[in-house]
């Protein structure tokens, strides 16, 4: 769990956007990593951070947690960042399939966003990929009742090795969440704008867990 002397809460005037290392002991808390009890968004392989810092420049009643192995894509997120001013931004440099197993408490995400996450072309590599079995089955731990999964990629045949991971390894089902209609998150992220303007397609496809409430319905803390 995060130590108090690193929460946010002991550093109201400009909390520390980067979970450092050895920062994490444990289970992840929330309301200590962000100071308050709203909402939280996770973003796996945010890269450089466009569709994450936008996202939380946006909705200041929400928090963002965003994964990204590259140590170097991250802190130019960062450094993002912390020009902008934000203050509902939290960036951890790990493997977020260990983040996603390992440090997220059960039912404590509103939603998660997977955009062009690597595809590892060559089968023999296909182990590295974020999506697998396990994962799928914490995706839908994660997320609270009502919580939702976006998820887009360039490359057709891992969409479909995503949906049937989801479909057999998950309860989770597909279902359009309002604040990101499929129609208009086209171009949101660094990689999908590349990837358009090389005349690529993008399959997206949007997921929810069931549960009457969610934490989208919670007042913010
Ligand atoms: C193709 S890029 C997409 C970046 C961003 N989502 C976008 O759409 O612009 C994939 C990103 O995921 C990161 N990544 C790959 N495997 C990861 C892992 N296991 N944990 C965290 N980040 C990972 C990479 O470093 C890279 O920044």
């Amino acid at each position: 769990m995060l130590s108090k002397t690193t929460a946010a809460s002991s550093e109201e005037a400009r909390p520390a956007i980067e979970i450092l290392p050895g920062q994490v002991e444990g289970p992840l808390s929330f309301p200590l990593l962000f100071g308050n009890a709203r909402p939280v968004e996770l973003e796996i392989g945010c890269g450089k951070g466009r569709f994450l810092l936008d996202q939380a420049a946006g909705r200041a009643d929400a928090n963002f947690l965003g994964l990204e192995w590259s140590l170097k894509y991250l802190r130019i997120a960062r450094e993002r960042a912390e020009r902008r001013g934000l203050t509902n931004v939290r960036l951890l440099r790990a493997d977020a399939r260990h983040v996603i197993a390992d440090l997220i408490p059960d039912a404590s995400i509103a939603r998660v966003h997977v955009y062009c996450p690597d595809p590892w072309p060559k089968k023999r590599h296909h182990k590295r990929r974020f999506f697998g079995p396990a994962t799928a089955r914490h995706l839908e731990r994660v997320l609270a009742p009502g919580g939702y999964l976006h998820v887009s990629t360039d490359v057709r045949d891992y969409f479909e090795e995503i949906r049937r991971l989801l479909a057999e390894h998950s309860g989770l089902f597909e279902a359009g969440d309002p604040l990101f209609p499929i129609e208009r998150m086209e171009g949101k992220t660094s990689y999908e704008v590349k990837y358009l303007q090389a005349g690529r397609t993008i399959d997206r496809a949007s997921y929810a867990r069931g549960g009457a409430s969610g934490p989208l319905s919670r007042s913010p803390g």
